[in-house]
């Protein structure tokens, strides 16, 4: 495993490498995207050492994928995700910058092309919400059940995300996992005004195309506004906006073979 001091060297020269050609405020807005406020470094800091194959399912534009690739160098990375066109379509380039080796994988993570037991080691982070987004719980449930499928006996599945413990809890009750630890933190961000304002519009979008719905102007203003009057009240009792968070992180083991009950 990698020290944190490596693996920030190399956050920052993929930071100032991906915000490159951006104005100020999308220098900062962008940027939180590689390294998530120091939470991707936390998170894989108290990652059990892994090696071998490892998937990375909804790997967005890979910007975990690198964080795993700088952290563990030993590893085999797949990175799975629904679409790599658009906005995704930059992840060759980003891994290529980032020094990291990954064979990605074009699918819905709901049903994943691999065999039974395929993997050491599997992670999502931040993917589920956008699964919840576009697949709903079913969708996510789904997933997870997939990611254990794939995952080999006694491998480990990290989660990161921000829904609470106990939809974790809900998921991973239903399947042959052992809980090995869960942690909480607050990403290391303080946004004025200016760069707030910019951020929600931004997200609002994102989230609307994570719809995959029809594109409708009333879905983009309703998550506008209720973004809007989180970053006021935050504003006014915080004096800043902090875009995300907490995020939780949930390590599991599987403890049976795949059973014939995860097929059905
Ligand atoms: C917020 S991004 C995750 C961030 C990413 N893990 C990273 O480190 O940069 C969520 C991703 O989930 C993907 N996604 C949404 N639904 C999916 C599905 N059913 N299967 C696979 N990927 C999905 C989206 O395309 C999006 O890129």
């Amino acid at each position: 495993m990698n020290p944190d001091s490596a693996v920030v060297r190399c956050e920052q020269h993929l930071r100032d490498w991906f915000t490159r050609d951006k104005e100020s405020i999308m220098k900062i807005i962008d940027g939180l995207d590689i390294g998530w406020g120091g939470v991707q470094r936390w998170a894989t800091s108290r990652m059990p050492e892994i090696a071998g194959l490892h998937l990375d399912f909804a790997c967005g534009y890979g910007t975990f994928t690198a964080q795993l690739g700088w952290r563990f160098p030993d590893i085999h990375l797949v990175g799975l995700n629904i679409d790599y066109s658009g906005p995704h379509a930059c992840i060759k380039s980003l891994l290529d910058e980032a020094g990291v080796v990954a064979t990605l994988v074009q699918s819905d993570a709901q049903y994943m092309p691999f065999k039974d037991e395929t993997f050491r080691s599997v992670s999502c982070f931040l993917g589920l919400q956008d699964i919840k987004i576009g697949f709903g719980e079913t969708g996510v449930a789904k997933s997870v059940r997939e990611a254990v499928r794939v995952l080999r006996y006694r491998g480990v599945m990290v989660l990161i995300d921000e829904f609470p413990f106990s939809d974790f809890q809900k998921i991973l009750d239903e399947l042959p996992v052992i809980e090995v630890e869960r942690a909480e933190r607050r990403i290391d961000v303080r946004w004025e005004r200016g760069i707030a304002e910019r951020a929600i519009a931004l997200y609002a979008e994102g989230w609307v195309a994570q719809h995959r719905g029809h594109c409708d102007r009333r879905l983009y203003d309703e998550k506008f506004t209720e973004m809007k009057y989180d970053m006021e009240d935050q504003l006014r009792e915080q004096g800043y906006y902090v875009p995300f968070g907490p995020i939780r992180m949930i390590i599991v083991e599987k403890r049976e073979q795949t059973a014939a009950v995860l097929r059905q």
